[in-house]
């Protein structure tokens, strides 16, 4: 902690043989810890830490206690009272050698929380101290069994300033507080759960709380404290409103109720994810809290509620239960992705949370999966296991556990879970002792469906329907393959629950209802009887499982579904596919028709039996990185003419309807509400259109939105279509904006990234002014993802042919590595899909990558992300 290019790489490691960690080595600790005492003398500079350790030998062994760090040497050493000094440092870690089954080992560290630019551990952000553990921050705060399979009862005494931190939390419930000389003052709390190192929390500040009563199920009542700056109360009443909700839900839906008398989160602007779920102490990045309609898009509010959401209800799925090791990860955060997708979908339109969903699953896992990053759910190996919080372990976790839930059946799914929370509850478990669970719960046996957690890479699946009209019978033959990916050269068939229906191509009639077909071999026949028309097929509606399918379905077939499939998930799957062959031709031959694609939007944007929510899914065009992944080699600039040229006809040929649409969405007054945000998603996606049909008054209209918006998502929307164009209200908009908002930094973080994101041609200039501006900062997670990451995922800026978006986005990595290696290493993907780009653009994607591994003092983090990229 006091030196921080000592942690970022530990002399006893050199990074070239950096350790690989196995899930197969194993073993259970040699020494538990039942009990904590932790007190802390806080301040920014210095704080020092005493540890109070009951430890307790495990078995009949004579390991000696070895007690992680993170740069750390001890001030003192303790065992039973008596100081002692034949313990040594190894790699950080302190070893005490002991001789008995029981002992009390006491250290006092001294750390600086304002020097720690990583931002875990303990550290400074906005003039107050929080902590961040997980995965392995803990040591960096004290010495510890930094494992999540030690559980331990914290009693923790906290000593501050009074008047820089009024306000001292910590998990558990406050047992007792008061004054000290000097100005200090201090509280104590106790957290009587045992739990892991990783869920230890604990914030020092100037807050204050919106506070609530949430009355459990069995009629206890609980505090809720929502900590913010004084300024930022007024934003907390939807992050409030929807931690109320989900308590409600997971009693309903789950049978979870609770379980201390408080529940507190804390907003802080320097965070390296979303949220953490400390027990009884939530820890959130201030984006996941803030909002109000002035300054918070739909999108954001949406996201408040989903991350609230899964961090409430990670105190079941993740801290009653918790991981045995960090190769289970998925046990708790697949499984509780799964959930607030579920209490998501509840709150509004299910279709629509479910289209959302998908489109981010092929936005961030199907790419991983098929790249040199690609793991199972459950990895075999690490270097560093923060570059573990992948799509993969969260989204396609959680994909996994919606296939036993769909395999199982509602009731059966539910008995499964509720066996599960039994019989670990209090546990450290694995990602097989949950399956196991599920089997036990439902008598439905999961053999085979465990391949889904060994198994990387995303299956593809082709099917196709033959017609036999003399004997009214057809056959869909179904083939799956997974295609190889690193460590894994050959896959076996998967367990893959497709959800299928029949369409007659002339009636419109169902031929065959809906029915549910699990696939497990490589290759199955399926008979439909009494087919008496030709039938149009609808598979994996729903996207009952996550893979790609493959079919000969003509053009004017997924035009009939884009109208008739009563699935609403099918129809825009359908509508999509059309647009996918629309632009992969396009971008491939130069040109395409456009008719089909452009007669299933009129007939989407005609069809009033639809919610304007799913209309404005259903006829936004796949991004340009969409498109790019179909093709065998990306090709940015024609993707992107492409593009251009199918947004510009669809907006000329439709222009009628878009303006209708657009005067047709208009809402009077901002109200937060399923309908309302329908209405105002369909009219920016209206807006979209009618400047891609190049009108003169497009920007004017654009303007006027922007200007007369009473919400940010009508604001922002128009931003970003004036942003992509050349009219002069781009300049003044972006001014207005930043001058507007410039002391919201939330906000203004939108300011660059729509910026970053912008189709125009002088993107990577404006970045790299950007890059120099003075509100920009590498120092904070949230502003260095808004430029940085928002433009390396702009395809056609990041992938302009001479390779200087490369050598942008490698020069601010290696810059950022310095500070923070965790959030560095995480926009190293885009850098590692070189093979899927031409040989010129490949060879200086590596060069960008060789120069990252050859830094010197590189993180481990950066080496193992870089490494592999290169490599995979
Ligand atoms: N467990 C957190 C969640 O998913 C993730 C998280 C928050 C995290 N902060 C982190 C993971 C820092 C690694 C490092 O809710
Ligand atoms: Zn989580």
């Amino acid at each position: 902690m006091l030196d921080v290019q000592a942690i970022a790489h530990p002399p006893l490691a050199p990074l070239a043989a950096a350790g690989v960690i196995r899930r197969e080595d194993y073993t259970p600790p040699d020494w538990q810890v039942p009990e904590i005492a932790l007190d802390f003398a806080l301040d920014a500079a210095a704080t020092r830490v005493r540890a109070t350790l009951q430890v307790v030998r495990s078995s009949a062994h004579d390991q000696p206690l070895v007690l992680d760090g993170g740069g750390q040497t001890p001030l003192s050493v303790i065992v039973d009272g008596v100081a002692i000094n034949d313990w040594r440092l190894e790699g950080g870690a302190l070893i005490v050698p002991l001789s008995g089954a029981a002992h009390v080992v006491e250290t006092e560290v001294e750390i600086a929380p304002e020097r720690n630019t990583q931002l875990m551990g303990l550290y400074a952000s906005g003039g107050n101290l929080c902590t961040q553990c997980e995965a392995e921050g803990f040591r960096r705060i004290t010495f510890f069994p930094d494992r999540p399979d030690v559980l331990s009862v914290y009693t923790v005494r906290l000593a501050a300033d009074k008047a820089r931190y009024p306000v001292l939390l910590a998990n558990g419930d406050p047992i007792a507080a008061g004054d000290l000389p000097d100005g200090r003052h201090w509280a104590e709390w106790r957290d009587p759960f045992p739990k892991p190192s990783y869920l230890f929390a604990l914030v020092a500040g100037d807050l204050v709380a919106n506070r609530a009563t949430f009355t459990t199920m069995s009629g206890r009542d609980v505090a809720l404290g929502i900590w913010v700056r004084a300024a930022d109360l007024p934003k907390t009443e939807h992050a409030l409103a929807a931690l109320q909700t989900s308590m409600a839900w997971d009693e309903r839906v789950y049978g979870r109720e609770y379980d201390l008398d408080v529940f507190n989160i804390v907003a802080v602007d320097d965070f390296n994810f979303g949220a953490m779920e400390n027990k009884g102490l939530n820890i959130f990045n201030s984006r996941y809290i803030l909002a109000d309609a002035d300054t918070a898009t739909d999108y954001d509010f949406d996201a408040i509620a989903a991350v609230v959401a899964h961090e409430y209800f990670h105190n079941w799925s993740g801290n009653r239960i918790t991981c045995r090791d960090w190769f289970q990860l998925s046990l708790k955060e697949g499984f509780t992705v799964f959930r607030d997708q579920g209490f998501s979908a509840d709150q509004g339109s299910a279709a629509v949370k479910r289209i959302e969903d998908v489109r981010g699953l092929r936005a961030a896992q199907f790419p991983e999966d098929a790249g040199p990053l690609a793991h199972p759910i459950r990895p075999d190996e690490y270097q560093e296991i923060s570059n573990f919080y992948t799509a993969t372990i969260y989204n396609k976790g959680a994909e996994v556990i919606r296939m036993i839930a769909t395999i199982l059946g509602p009731e059966r799914f539910r008995a499964g879970t509720d066996l599960y929370f039994d019989r670990f509850d209090g546990t450290a478990a694995t990602c097989e002792d949950f399956v196991a669970s599920m089997e036990a719960g439902s008598g439905v046996d999961l053999s085979q469906f465990r391949l889904w957690y060994a198994q990387a890479g995303t299956p593809r699946v082709t099917a196709s329907l033959h017609h036999d009209t003399g004997s009214d019978r057809a056959t869909l033959t179904v083939s799956q393959r997974t295609p190889p990916t690193p460590g894994q050269p050959s896959k076996q068939p998967m367990v893959l629950p497709l959800k299928l229906k029949l369409f007659g191509a002339q009636t419109a009639q169902t031929l065959a209802p809906e029915q549910l077909v699990l696939l497990d071999q490589p290759t199955e026949h399926i008979v439909f009887e009494g087919v008496g028309e030709r039938p149009i097929l609808s598979i994996n509606r729903g996207f009952s499982a996550p893979v790609v399918i493959e079919t000969d379905r003509s053009a004017a077939d997924l035009a009939f579904l884009s109208a008739h499939d009563d699935d609403p998930f099918a129809r825009y799957e359908a509508m999509q596919q059309l647009m996918l062959d629309t632009l992969v031709e396009s971008a491939a031959n130069g040109t395409a028709d456009h008719q089909a694609v452009i007669a299933a939007i009129a007939g989407t944007l005609d069809n009033a039996a639809l919610d304007p929510a799913f209309i404005a899914e259903a006829v936004l065009l796949p991004s340009d990185a969409f498109v790019g992944d179909q093709m065998a080699r990306v090709d940015p600039e024609a993707i992107f003419r492409a593009r251009e040229a199918l947004r510009a006809d669809v907006g000329q040929r439709l222009a009628g309807r878009w303006r209708a649409a657009y005067d047709a969405a208009q809402v009077d007054r901002f109200e937060y509400t399923p309908a309302a945000k329908g209405l105002r998603r369909l009219k920016t996606v209206a807006l979209g259109y009618i400047a891609a049909s190049g009108v003169d008054d497009a920007a004017g209209l654009a303007f006027a939105q922007f200007e007369g918006a009473d919400n940010m998502t009508d604001r922002q929307g128009a931003l970003a279509t004036l942003v992509a164009g050349e009219s002069p209200e781009r300049v003044a908009a972006l001014d207005i904006f930043y001058n507007r908002y410039g002391d919201n930094a939330l906000v203004l973080d939108k300011w660059f990234q729509v910026q970053a994101l912008s189709s125009r041609a002088d993107t990577l200039a404006t970045v790299e002014e950007l890059a120099r501006h003075r509100d920009f900062t590498l120092a904070n997670p949230n502003r260095a993802r808004a430029l940085i990451g928002a433009f390396s995922a702009n395809q056609r800026a990041f992938h302009a042919a001479d390779g200087a978006g490369y050598r942008f986005v490698a020069d601010q990595l290696i810059a950022l590595d310095k500070l923070n290696p965790q959030t560095a290493a995480k926009m190293i993907p885009p850098l590692g899909r070189w093979r899927r780009f031409d040989e010129a653009r490949a060879a200086l994607m590596r060069q960008e990558l060789e120069r990252i591994v050859a830094t010197p003092g590189l993180s481990k983090d950066m080496f193992e992300q870089a490494s592999k990229s290169l490599a995979g």
